[in-house]
């Protein structure tokens, strides 16, 4: 069984871009605050298909660069492939989020973005890690997580709650803690980090086609764990695809409405 239970497919690459132009928007003040500027070296952990480092990296390059590490080789293809295509400087490395292999101390900003909701038992260890990533006298870790009890999908069909709820067994049996964003600055204060800021917005968006939460992007790994039925998931396919022509129809659309935290330590 995958250990994380998002696939990666056009549609999830195309929900990270989404993320990624999301969080540019929203967060572009936080970024600069934290130290994203020209000539920092930043490290993007749990990179993904890289979305995100490759707009950090075009805000540092020529003379910085960013670092990002993922544990999973296929998602960093993913980021090699974005980075050369977008010509910015990205390096990529195989890692885990609590032992990355990166340089201690020698970075202005740490990013660990949508990771820690996957890692449940585990978010302290790696928030001490990214600590000691950071540049003494100055250098950031910057968190971002969710707090999925506060997610909504408006329009979508009513099977959607059914698959809500079972992903949020898969959860639990992990012991993963989806509602992480909410303690952000707890783990940076328990890090020895001095916190300069912990907020929340509420993320609006239309979800390209194809997107259909959470759940559905994490269908084989329900599959795997045994919490839903090949017949479930041809079921749900068959609701969304209604929904979806019928919505197309009367020129509505899905909307995806999402709890997100951001949280900045510094090191002294
Ligand atoms: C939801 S994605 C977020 C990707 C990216 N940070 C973004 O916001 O677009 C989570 C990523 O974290 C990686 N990941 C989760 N736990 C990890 C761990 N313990 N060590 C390394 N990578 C991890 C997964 O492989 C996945 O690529």
């Amino acid at each position: 069984m995958a250990d994380y239970s998002l696939t990666l497919d056009d549609s999830e690459i195309a929900r990270y871009r989404l993320m990624a132009d999301i969080a540019e928007r929203r967060e572009r003040a936080l970024w600069t605050a934290a130290g994203v500027a020209p000539g920092a070296r930043i490290a993007d952990v749990g990179c993904g298909p890289g979305a995100l480092s490759v707009r950090l990296a075009d805000i540092v390059a020529p003379d910085g660069a960013v670092w990002a590490v993922d544990r999973d080789g296929d998602a960093l293809a993913v980021a090699s492939a974005l980075a050369e295509r977008s010509g910015v400087p990205v390096h990529t490395a195989t890692g885990s989020a609590d032992a990355t292999g990166l340089a201690e101390g020698s970075f202005d900003v740490v990013m660990l973005r949508h990771v820690l909701a996957h890692n449940g038992g585990r978010e302290q260890v790696i928030v001490d890690h990214l600590a000691e990533l950071a540049r003494p006298g100055g250098g950031a870790v910057y968190l971002v997580d969710v707090d999925v009890t506060g997610f909504r999908l408006r329009g979508a069909p009513a099977t959607y709650e059914e698959m809500d709820e079972r992903y949020r067994e898969l959860h639990r049996r992990r012991g993963n803690d989806l509602s992480i964003g909410i303690r952000l600055d707890e783990l940076l204060t328990a890090a020895g980090l001095e916190v300069t800021a912990h907020e929340g917005h509420i993320d609006v968006m239309t979800p390209p086609p194809g997107m259909r939460g959470p759940a559905w992007a994490a269908r084989d790994a329900l599959l795997a764990e045994g919490l839903v039925t090949p017949d479930d998931i041809a079921r749900w396919d068959t609701a969304f695809t209604q929904i979806e022509q019928a919505r197309t129809e009367a020129r509505t659309g899905l909307r995806f409405f999402g709890n997100t935290y951001v949280a900045i330590g510094r090191r002294v």
